[in-house]
């Protein structure tokens, strides 16, 4: 099978309870978003609550999130330098390192508050679709402005878009990124805990506290913020996110209305995505020790404008002012998080009711090789994956990379996503 295959070149093998072929597939896929998400994005000056417009109404906050969970204790080499660096890609990627199962070396219980850095926007008044809350996770790589983008914003920005399409979203930087808490790489910045993250955020917005309850840091003072108290929520990701996402309905199936999984896709075939070599990484603190003078041992970043070319890119349907966006906002990403990438599924997910659209760019390279035609299976999908689902679909968003947001066209795509929610009353 050739999941297997990929998995023992990668060592990048799934335990035991992955090791249905479907689970496979689709933890293999993930990790392949997840890796393919992966680049950076943080800046110097970091952006005002709303970058693009003092007409809109968002609202920059900090949240405190508190979780209770376990992370697992990894074995893999520190990474202080960029040599380390270099020596961490090594060890994960040569063939006779540890397997995910024979890495564990126990657990550890991560029972901590983090400070997340979010984003509320509220569309205009009298938008029919305001109690529908988007609740956008990025993709590794990146911070929340992956879905802002400032250049351009009106060809570009999902949230801009989202709010013109009159849902109310949030947006956060997941923990170790932007302007989010950056505890331990090692074991702390893990899938489980960044689920967990996610889950709280959704019920504190559930609740109508979300706003109330979080430090406010700048933006709007629209009433309309403080008091937002969403009817139904639907979780959008970008690759990492999206196995955040998903991860999310896996563990706690009732706990989203539906989801947009972007750069993410359940396929058939290996997944250059899934070597960690390919993403050209550095020790972020020693790539740039200005921009991430926050990011402590065991913290990677692209080393260079072509990697992040290469993981999200595809030349002809990007213009050079996103490439430069892309490079300006690039964010580490945790060792941790790479080690835990398939421990967010279960067999669970299996029970979500809610619909699922999955997108994906046609010639995204870490999901697809570049070339995404004929690399899934979309009854298996639906029949296998998300057997309850209410309504699943694919989404080829053609001539793009895995960087959606960041690749012309990009609203067509969105409205793809939008549309196919609207059909479930989203
Ligand atoms: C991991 O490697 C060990 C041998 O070191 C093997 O017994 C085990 O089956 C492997 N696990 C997986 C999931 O491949
Ligand atoms: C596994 O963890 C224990 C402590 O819990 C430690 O003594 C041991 O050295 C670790 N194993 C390896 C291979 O590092
Ligand atoms: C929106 O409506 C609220 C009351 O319903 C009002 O206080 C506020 O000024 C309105 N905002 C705009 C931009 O019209
Ligand atoms: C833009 O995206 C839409 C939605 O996916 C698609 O129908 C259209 O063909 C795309 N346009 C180009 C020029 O690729």
């Amino acid at each position: 099978m050739p999941t297997q295959r990929k998995m023992r070149s990668l060592h990048l093998n799934i335990p035991q309870s992955f090791n249905n072929p479907i689970l496979s597939h689709f933890t293999f896929t993930t990790m392949a978003s997840v890796l393919a998400c992966i680049v950076a994005l943080l800046c110097v000056k970091r952006g005002k609550a709303s970058p693009t417009t003092n007409t809109r109404s968002c609202v920059e906050i900090e949240v405190p999130v508190s979780i209770d969970t376990t992370a697992i204790k990894w074995l893999q080499p520190r990474v202080d330098s960029n040599v380390d660096a270099v020596d961490w890609v090594t060890y994960q990627t040569t063939w006779t390192s540890p397997n995910m199962t024979d890495s564990m070396n126990g657990t550890i219980t991560v029972k901590q508050t983090f400070k997340i850095n979010g984003q509320l926007c509220v569309p205009p008044n009298g938008s029919s679709r305001s109690g529908i809350l988007q609740l956008a996770s990025h993709g590794g790589g990146f911070d929340k402005r992956y879905w802002d983008a400032e250049v351009k914003s009106k060809e570009y920005s999902y949230v801009d878009a989202a709010l013109a399409e009159g849902y109310s979203i949030l947006t956060y930087d997941r923990l170790g990124t932007g302007r989010s808490d950056k505890p331990n790489a090692y074991d702390v910045i893990q899938l489980n805990v960044q689920v967990e993250i996610l889950r709280q955020l959704t019920s504190l917005a559930r609740s109508g506290k979300l706003v109330s309850a979080s430090k406010r840091l700048s933006g709007s003072r629209d009433d309309r913020l403080a008091k937002y108290k969403p009817s139904k929520i639907v979780h959008v990701g970008h690759s990492l996110g999206s196995i955040l996402s998903v991860g999310l309905i896996t563990k706690y199936p009732t706990e989203s209305d539906g989801i947009v999984a972007t750069g993410f896709l359940h396929t058939n075939i290996p997944l250059p995505g899934l070597n960690v070599a390919t993403w050209g990484f550095e020790f972020a603190r020693q790539n740039n020790h200005v921009l991430f003078k926050d990011h402590g041992s065991g913290f990677l970043v692209q080393a260079t404008k072509s990697n992040v070319q290469l993981s999200f890119l595809k030349k002809g349907s990007f213009e050079p002012a996103l490439l430069d966006y892309a490079w300006k906002i690039r964010q580490p990403i945790a060792v941790g998080e790479f080690k835990s990438l398939l421990t967010a599924f279960g067999t669970k997910g299996a029970k979500f009711k809610g619909p699922v659209h999955l997108v994906i760019g046609e010639n995204d390279y870490g999901n697809c090789g570049g070339d995404c035609k004929g690399t899934y299976d979309l009854n298996m999908i639906k029949t296998q994956i998300y057997p309850a689902a209410k309504d699943v679909a694919v989404h080829i968003q053609p001539k793009t990379g895995h960087g959606l947001t960041l690749s012309t066209n990009a609203t067509a795509g969105y409205k793809a996503s939008f549309d196919f929610l609207h059909k479930s009353g989203l």
